[in-house]
C-alpha cells in the first residue's frame, strides 16, 4: 500500500538465492520471500545433508528447490546465504571455497561469527556481508541489519536493501553492532512470545478465553510498536499518555517495577549478546564435534579423509 492507500504490486526481484542450512532460519526467511512475492520458488534453492527434517519439508512444501549437496546450492545461486550453526561455518566454508566466484555474494546469518573469520577462509576477491535477522521475516515484519565485508559494493547493500526491505526493516550497521542486535532482534521475537503468553495468562485468570486472550495479547504488542515506529515519539511519552493518575494502568506498572521487569529485559539482551560472543570463539577455534564432523561430510567423503582435508588429522 502507498500513502494514498492503494495497493502497490511490486514485482518480483530476479536474483537467484541459495540457503546453506535448511533449518528454521532458512524455512522462515524463504517463506517471507516466497509468500511476498519479493522472490520466485523457482529461484531460490536450499541444501542440508539431512533430508528427513521438518524444516525440509516445509521449504520443499513452498516450491523451493532442495539439494543434499551444498555446491549445487552454490552453483545455482548468486545471493547465498549461510543459515547453518555457527560451528559449522568454517567447515562449509572449507567445502564451498573453491565454487564459490567473486560473482557471489555471500550473506552469513549465524550468530557470532565475524566477517575476518569467513573472508581469511575463502578467496580474497569473495564479497561477504554478515547479517542479523528473525524468524519474523516469514511474515514480512523481519528486522534485519547487515555489515559489509572488504569487496562489498554499493550495489550489493542495494540487493541486500531491496530483498530485505520486501519482508521487513533493513538497515545497514557498524560489524561491531551485530552481537547487541542479536540480543536485541535477533532473539526478540522470542521475548515478546514469552510475553504475549504470560500476558493471555493474567486475562485468561481473569476469565477471559484463551483464544481473545491470545490475540488482543498479540496486537497489543503490535499496535504498540507501529506506534512508536510511527509517530516516532519516546516509548515514555506513549506510556505516560496510558497512564492517568490514579488508574488501572499505573498500579500496573507498579508491579512491573517492582518485579524488576526492565531489569530483567536488559539483562536478557545481555544474556544473548554475550552467548553470542561466546559462539563467536567457539567458531573462531573451530571447535569439532562429532556432530559437527558429521553434518559437513558429503556423500562418498570418508571421515578420514575429511579430517585430514581440514587439518585435523595429519595425512598418513
Ligand atoms: N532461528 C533464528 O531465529 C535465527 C535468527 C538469526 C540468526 N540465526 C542464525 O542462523 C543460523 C541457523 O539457525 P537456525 O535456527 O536455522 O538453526 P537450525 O534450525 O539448526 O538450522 C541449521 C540447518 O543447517 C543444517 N546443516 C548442518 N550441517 C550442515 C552442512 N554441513 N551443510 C548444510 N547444512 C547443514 C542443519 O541440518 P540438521 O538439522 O540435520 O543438523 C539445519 O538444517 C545460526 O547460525 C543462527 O545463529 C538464527
Amino acid at each position: 500500500m502507498n500513502s494514498k492507500g492503494v495497493s502497490i504490486l511490486l514485482k518480483a526481484i530476479d536474483m537467484n538465492i541459495g540457503f546453506i542450512g535448511a533449518g528454521n532460519l532458512a524455512l522462515y526467511m524463504a517463506q517471507g520471500f516466497v509468500k511476498s512475492g519479493a522472490i520466485r520458488a523457482s529461484q531460490i534453492i536450499a541444501s542440508t545433508p539431512e533430508t528427513k527434517k521438518v524444516t525440509v519439508k516445509e521449504i520443499k512444501e513452498l516450491g523451493v528447490k532442495f539439494s543434499k549437496d551444498n555446491k549445487i546450492t552454490v552453483e545455482q545461486s548468486k545471493l547465498l546465504i549461510l543459515a547453518v550453526k555457527p560451528k559449522i561455518i568454517p567447515f562449509v566454508l572449507d567445502e564451498l571455497n573453491s565454487y564459490i566466484t567473486k560473482d557471489h555474494l555471500i550473506v552469513s546469518f549465524a550468530a557470532g561469527v565475524n566477517i575476518a573469520s569467513i573472508e581469511k577462509k575463502l578467496q580474497s576477491d569473495a564479497k561477504v556481508m554478515r547479517g542479523m535477522t528473525n524468524t519474523c521475516c516469514a511474515v514480512k515484519e523481519g528486522a534485519t541489519v547487515y555489515a559489509t565485508g572488504k569487496n562489498a559494493t554499493d550495489q550489493d547493500c542495494q540487493i541486500m536493501e531491496q530483498i530485505f526491505g520486501r519482508v521487513g526493516t533493513v538497515e545497514e550497521v557498524e560489524e561491531a553492532h551485530i552481537d547487541a542486535v542479536t540480543g536485541l532482534s535477533g532473539s526478540g521475537p522470542a521475548y515478546a512470545f514469552e510475553a504475549i503468553e504470560a500476558l493471555s495468562d493474567g486475562a485468561v485468570k481473569m476469565g477471559l478465553p484463551r483464544g481473545i486472550a491470545l490475540r488482543l495479547g498479540a496486537q497489543s504488542l503490535i499496535g504498540a510498536g507501529r506506534m512508536l515506529l510511527e509517530t516516532g515519539k519516546h516509548p515514555g511519552e506513549l506510556k505516560d499518555a496510558i497512564c492517568s493518575p490514579e488508574g488501572a494502568t499505573i498500579y500496573a506498572l507498579h508491579h512491573l517495577e517492582k518485579g524488576g521487569f526492565r531489569s530483567l529485559l536488559i539483562d536478557a539482551v545481555e544474556a544473548s549478546c554475550c552467548r553470542t560472543r561466546d559462539l563467536q570463539q567457539q567458531g573462531s577455534e573451530e571447535a569439532t564435534d562429532t556432530e559437527s564432523i558429521k553434518k559437513s561430510i558429503r556423500e562418498g567423503m570418508h571421515l578420514k579423509d575429511f579430517l585430514e582435508q581440514n587439518g585435523i588429522l595429519k595425512s598418513s
